[in-house]
């Protein structure tokens, strides 16, 4: 199982690479992290697993936090109407997108960051992804509110972006390019 001692924190070059697509159909591998990764979210979701273990509590994980530079990532996560999603994604793509943005009031944390870092982080306020699950279906999704804040947190992890990049005051949060923008 994964622990907080296979997440890699900030510092490594691995989270500021772009991560590489898999092949399709997914390899047993390639199945076996998406799986391993949305475990590892559960266990940490689950206050007498996560005590026994030391494990951080998080929505989201994505390869390269674990060392993997491949695009794959898992979610396990419930938004604003109690829908739950639970899954491990490869390839996923951004298909389309909102002009409008959106942030968590608080802010976002990563569990490959030790530390609070302030600040709100503008994310797309709907985007519809595509890509396949850990099952090795297809799957298109149309996000909205907190779950797609989360699923752009992961994307951008894919291609070695942390979320205090795009910090409001810092710098020009959009330098950046948010998900869908072809730059
Ligand atoms: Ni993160």
């Amino acid at each position: 199982m994964i622990t907080m001692d296979d997440i890699v924190r900030e510092g490594n070059p691995i989270l500021r690479k772009v991560a590489k697509p898999v092949e399709l159909p997914l390899t047993d591998e390639d199945k076996k992290t998406l799986v391993d990764m949305l475990e590892f979210i559960k266990n940490s979701q689950d206050p007498e697993v996560a005590e026994k273990y030391g494990l951080r509590p998080g929505v989201g994980l994505a390869a390269p936090q674990i060392g993997i530079s491949k695009r794959l990532f898992a979610i396990h996560a419930t938004d604003e109407n109690g829908n739950l999603y639970s899954m491990g994604i490869a390839n996923p793509k951004v298909v389309s997108h909102s002009v409008e943005t959106n942030e968590l009031e608080n802010g976002e944390g990563c569990l490959s960051v030790d530390r609070d870092v302030p600040g709100l982080v503008p994310r797309r306020a709907r985007l519809t992804i595509t890509g396949v699950d850990h099952e090795g279906n297809d799957v298109r999704m149309r996000l909205r509110g907190y779950i797609a804040i989360v699923f752009q947190h992961e994307l951008d992890h894919l291609d070695g972006i942390m979320f205090y990049d795009r910090i409001e005051g810092l710098e020009d949060p959009f330098k950046k390019p948010l998900p869908g923008f072809a730059l």
